[in-house]
């Protein structure tokens, strides 16, 4: 084995050598190291499994930084499952760790050549040359999303260490890299999940999946890449534009207490439209003359440099302002000033043979492509985070996002000794990690110009109630990010916070409407009245759609609603959206999120089955449906109130 991998050393060096860095790995390198790795068949497959084959997402990873240099380093690497915590302080330096792995992926998936369960600590390990092109440069190596802690080797040192499952981080290496040789790179990881006490952001993960709830993802599940730069250098760019042409940017740098000039660039097609110097770690503003907006319906951006000293990277912002306004005497989100009706799908980014992570860019986007052509202008991704190639794909395409923060342990209870039983919920500690990570969430993702809502608590999942915690966190929140709107509580245990008086019911919707539901509060008229989910009608359309998991289909018959035909599926979810309809021209509805894209699992509820081979919607039913919403809605720009 170690004979083998010497060879695999010499071989990565002769060729990346040859081919240095701005983009993939060299070719031969992932051949002679993918010779062991092979896809597992998954319960279920994507017109995308086998396209995926052992150089996955190929793309530049971070669309709002780019740097002309950098390698990905995406591809087989091992893998060896570890027993315990304690592993961590015992590496596998040199070994050979006796399975391979795709990355990114899911250890849980078929993709990830793994597809195992209960894997709660492992180890990861891959070799890389640093091009002799680079020399001289300091050397960031970035992870896109680890689930859920990383602990960094390189070269025998430990690099960093990180924790959040949906978050990218950065580690300069260059102290730890051995010239014109392989650098070994070995990452423990620990994923616990909702194993034992742990009380830490999950989303749908549970390592015992049923109906609603789903298969955990472990591991590496996002891109790993890295690249050359300055040992000062931009670590990050926070972008606004406004309807009124401001572009707010704050460039951070790696010395936070120095101030040194940037320059931030504005093109269109090519041509500059506008350049403005100021200091670095702090927000300055400038302005560009009648830009063209963004909006769904004409999803405008423009290109932007930022350059300090001879470091430069490509960003791109676009000019909206969200916002809320009375119209009419009803409280309303407007974007560019006006009345927006946000309607769009309850969009979980689960995939059968990923689980996490999509199989390919191209499958991704075509989900967000089914939406926006079916007439959706907002999708809501419900207690995940995505990489940030999805969020570009909805700048691009022109989708609204509502992003969600990942739940803590959603609806799990435990048994206490007096045998009563009491949901679990986050302790002190737990609630200053969640809280850290909202930060995180935010300050990551607060530069696309499609997100326009940020969700903190999903249905009570993780919500103490013994004080209202929602109240100082969306302060929180408006502070990091007083550009977009926030929806403090999406269902059940509303006390007032946030700019949503948000209803979910199932199947038929409650949206704005004077009358309400268990586990639902009345409309509130100071906020904007809002469905943030109801639909989830089900339909079981065939063992070839379905996620072939006994257990999985043993809890389809807790589907709220299941209509034995797609005709009959359709018929109900016209019903639905016509209510909906009628909520608007009556009453105080500003926007609703239909459950879901996709089945997943055991939930056949979405307008595609999980593999995305069938969609159940009638197409031009959907499209007419949806036009009648927005119309609803502009007819009450200028209408006055009914009532009952
Ligand atoms: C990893 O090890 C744990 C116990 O230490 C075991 O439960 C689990 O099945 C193993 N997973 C894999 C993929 O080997
Ligand atoms: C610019 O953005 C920062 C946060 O990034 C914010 O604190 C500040 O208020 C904004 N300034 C203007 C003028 O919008
Ligand atoms: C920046 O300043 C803070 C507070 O003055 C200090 O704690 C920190 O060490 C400084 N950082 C650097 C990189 O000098
Ligand atoms: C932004 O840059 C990309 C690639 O450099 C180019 O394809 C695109 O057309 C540019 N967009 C605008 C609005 O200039
Ligand atoms: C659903 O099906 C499972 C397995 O077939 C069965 O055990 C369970 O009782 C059923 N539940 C309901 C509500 O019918
Ligand atoms: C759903 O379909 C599967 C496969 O045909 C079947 O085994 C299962 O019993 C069905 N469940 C319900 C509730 O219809
Ligand atoms: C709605 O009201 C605005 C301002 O009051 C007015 O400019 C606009 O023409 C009205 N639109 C319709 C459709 O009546």
């Amino acid at each position: 084995m170690q004979l083998l991998r010497s060879f695999v050393f010499s071989f990565l060096a002769a060729t990346a050598v040859a081919r240095p860095g701005s983009g993939g790995r060299p070719e031969a390198a992932i051949q002679a190291r993918g010779a062991k790795y092979a896809l597992k068949e998954p319960p279920l497959t994507t017109p995308w499994t086998d396209k995926v084959g052992v150089d996955p997402w190929p793309e530049y990873p971070r669309p709002q930084m780019q740097r002309s240099q950098w390698q990905n380093l995406n591809g087989v690497w091992q893998y060896q499952n570890a027993s315990s915590l304690s592993a961590v302080q015992n590496p596998p330096f040199g070994q050979d760790l006796g399975q391979e792995v795709l990355i990114p992926s899911c250890l849980e998936s078929g993709l990830s050549g793994i597809q195992g369960s209960y894997t709660l600590y492992s180890w990861f390990s891959t070799s890389f040359q640093v091009p002799s092109e680079w020399k001289g440069d300091n050397l960031l190596l970035n992870f896109g999303a680890v689930d859920y802690e990383a602990t960094v080797f390189v070269n025998g040192k430990k690099a960093g260490f990180h924790r959040g499952g949906y978050f990218r981080f950065t580690l300069d290496v260059t102290q730890y890299l051995k010239e014109g040789q392989e650098n070994e790179l070995l990452v423990f990881v620990h994923d616990p999940t909702d194993d034992g006490d742990y009380v830490i952001p999950i989303g749908k993960q549970t390592l015992r999946p049923s109906h609603i709830f789903y298969t955990p993802c472990s591991g590496i599940w996002q891109s790993v890449f890295i690249e050359p730069v300055q040992a000062n250098h931009i670590t990050g760019v926070d972008l606004d534009g406004n309807m009124d042409g401001q572009v707010n940017v704050t460039v951070h740098t790696t010395n936070m207490n120095v101030t040194t000039n940037v320059q931030v660039t504005v093109h269109e097609n090519g041509d500059v439209v506008a350049t403005h110097s100021g200091p670095s770690n702090q927000p300055f503003q400038f302005k560009v003359d009648s830009p063209k907006l963004w909006s769904p319906s004409s999803p405008n951006l423009y290109n932007v440099t930022v350059k300090m000293g001879k470091d430069l990277v490509q960003s791109y912002t676009g000019f909206r302002t969200i916002s809320k306004g009375t119209v009419d005497g009803v409280v309303r989100p407007l974007l560019n000033g006006e009345f927006i009706f946000m309607f769009g799908t309850l969009d979980q980014g689960f995939w059968p043979d990923g689980i996490y992570t999509p199989p390919t860019k191209e499958a991704m986007v075509y989900d967000l492509q089914v939406l926006k052509s079916l007439g959706f202008n907002m999708v809501r991704k419900h207690i995940k985070v995505e990489n940030e190639l999805f969020y570009q794909a909805c700048d691009e395409l022109g989708l609204l996002v509502i992003q969600d923060m990942p739940a803590l342990r959603p609806s799990q209870s435990k048994t206490l000794a007096n045998c009563a039983t009491e949901a679990i919920l986050p302790d002190p500690a737990q609630q200053k990690e969640f809280t850290r990570q909202l930060e995180l969430l935010i300050n990551q993702h607060k530069s696309f110009p499609s997100i326009a809502t940020w969700v903190i608590y999903n249905e009570g999942w993780g919500q103490i109630t013994t004080y209202y915690p929602e109240f100082e966190l969306t302060e929180l929140v408006k502070q990091l990010d007083p550009t977009r709107l926030i929806d403090s509580t999406t269902g059940w245990y509303d006390h007032g916070a946030g700019d949503f008086s948000d209803n979910h019911h199932y199947a038929n919707p409650q949206c704005g409407t004077p009358f309400y539901s268990i586990n639902s509060s009345p409309y509130d008229e100071t906020r904007i009245g809002f469905q943030g989910e109801f639909g989830g009608l089900g339909n079981n359309v065939s063992i070839e759609h379905l996620w072939n998991n006994q257990a999985a289909i043993n809890t389809i018959n807790q589907t709220y609603e299941i209509d034995t035909t797609i005709d009959a599926w359709n018929y109900r979810s016209h019903l639905l959206l016509s209510e909906l309809e009628d909520q608007v021209k009556r009453f105080a509805c500003s926007g609703g999120v239909w459950t879901q894209t996709t089945d997943v699992e055991g939930e056949v509820n979405g307008l595609m089955t999980y593999d995305r081979r069938l969609k159940r919607v009638d197409e031009d039913q959907w499209k007419s449906d949806i036009q009648a919403l927005y119309k609803a809605a502009s007819g009450r720009r200028n209408a006055t109130m009914s009532s009952l």
